[in-house]
């Protein structure tokens, strides 16, 4: 959501004339877009914003520093008062306005503050780029109506607002016509989508809405290569959703569906409203639709209360569900959210302990699910350069398993859909070699032109 929001962010200003330079020490205008899911990434953003601070003052008052997403929101005026050396503080709601309000602040314009939420002509940011990146996102709601008791979501995106269809798949076709070969639509809880406007159908209200809006998609774009979807909530997902996958060859065989904990005890404080039998249930329907699916999942150790028993139903629930990918986070404690409440009794060591225990769980999982894929042919989304800066391209299954490519130097640097080899599987990825000739590379065959992206997580 935030890398989405960021690159929106970046196409605005592109749009009114700024251009990326290097670092901040050049720049006219920085934008520090945030996250506070958890409390490391405050820290982080603290740390930051005391460099853009000295900076400031060494270059007598600029660059210009806009303060955006969820910790802007967050901390509103709060944020001027305690850092009045910050310009303009954006909420997620007014992200659009980031190019007026920057460029007034250059001309020497008061600090401004924009934190209110767009509940009654919900907008949503517009696209502005020229080529879209080969796995491009989209937008279909934002804010989140659901009451997890330790997320701060709520408060900082706010209530639940839903994209009219016609828009939505507007601009999936126009990315896909920009260059991009998969579209990932984003929402908090992005399977609760119904269409405000009526023309998809949202009854019953089980992720019916959001079956629909896929299937709209699958029709109306046939030329979209891949569709994806982040993150859903395992409380949405009725029969229509497994439906859909069973019969959108477009739509991939991943789903990233949070557990946050395998004890029920746990998942009734955290106010997850599905126990582990029903996520379960879940997991098997969607595998039944699609039998190569795979799994990826959230999990918050030491949630207020976690036993060690608790915690042992969150490793025996990755064993049963098969997760292939896990991101776990140690419980952190948010201002305003229910489960402060239960105090924060989990010790850290403890807490350290169990998500390391989980790590290396998930790490064999992983393992072996990518050592029973060596030696079979893949198609990858090839779209960025690989971490060894030696040229090598990197891309993803339809599954999400991430691929090196051996003889990438030969295509290019071109975005594009092509047929591989697995040869090795690495601790977190694969290793594979091309087989024969792309088989779909990006229209006019030009360079992959990464986006620039500010901020943290989230
Ligand atoms: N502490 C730790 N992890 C959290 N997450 C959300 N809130 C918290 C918190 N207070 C995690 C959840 C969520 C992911 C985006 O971040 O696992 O799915």
């Amino acid at each position: 959501m935030n890398v989405h929001d960021s690159e929106r962010m970046h196409g605005l200003l592109l749009a009114a004339g700024l251009q990326p330079v290097g670092s901040a020490r050049e720049a006219d205008v920085v934008v520090v877009n945030t996250c506070s899911v958890r409390e490391k990434a405050e820290q982080k953003l603290d740390s930051e914003l005391g460099k853009l601070r000295r900076l400031k003052k060494q270059r007598a008052g600029r660059p210009v520093l806009v303060l955006a997403g969820c910790v802007a929101q967050q901390r509103g005026a709060a944020a001027l008062r305690r850092m009045p050396f910050i310009d303009v503080v954006l909420g997620p709601d007014h992200l659009g306005e980031l190019p007026a309000l920057a460029l007034a602040a250059d001309g020497g314009a008061p600090a401004e503050v924009r934190t209110t939420f767009d509940l009654d002509r919900p907008a949503f940011l517009a696209l502005t780029s020229e080529q879209a990146a080969p796995s491009a996102f989209v937008s279909i709601s934002k804010g989140c109506d659901e009451r997890c008791s330790f997320c701060i979501v709520p408060s900082t995106r706010g209530p639940e607002r839903h994209r009219p269809s016609a828009e939505i798949i507007a601009e999936v076709r126009a990315l896909v016509q920009l260059g991009a070969f998969e579209v990932v639509l984003l929402g908090q809880t992005v399977n609760g989508y119904r269409d405000p406007s009526g023309v998809l159908p949202s009854e019953p209200n089980d992720g019916t809405g959001f079956a629909m809006l896929l299937r709209g998609i699958a029709e109306q774009v046939p030329e979209l290569r891949r569709l994806r979807y982040t993150s859903p909530h395992p409380r949405w997902y009725g029969p229509a959703v497994a439906d859909a996958h069973r019969d959108l060859e477009v739509l991939c065989h991943h789903v990233h569906m949070p557990v946050q904990s395998g004890s029920d005890r746990v998942l009734k404080r955290m106010i997850r409203r599905y126990d582990s039998a029903e996520f379960l249930e879940i997991a098997r329907g969607l595998r039944s639709a699609r039998s190569d699916l795979t799994i990826s999942t959230d999990i918050i150790v030491g949630f207020p209360g976690e036993t060690d028993e608790d915690f042992e139903q969150t490793l025996s629930i990755m064993r049963e569900a098969r997760f292939f990918g896990v991101y776990a986070f140690k419980y952190s404690p948010r201002p305003g959210t229910p489960a402060l409440r239960f105090g924060d009794d989990v010790p850290e060591e403890v807490k350290s302990e169990r998500l390391a225990r989980v790590f290396e769980l998930s790490e064999a999982l992983q393992a072996e699910h990518l050592t029973s894929l060596v030696g079979t042919n893949q198609l990858v989304l090839v779209q960025e350069q690989g971490p060894r800066g030696d040229g090598r391209l990197c891309g993803h299954t339809i599954r999400n398993e991430i691929v090196h490519l051996e003889d990438s130097k030969e295509l290019g640097l071109r975005a594009g859909i092509v047929p591989v080899r697995i040869t090795r599987a690495w601790k977190h990825s694969l290793e594979a070699a091309l087989l024969g000739a792309p088989a779909a590379t990006r229209a006019g065959g030009g360079p992959v032109r990464l986006p620039v992206v500010t901020g943290s997580d989230g």
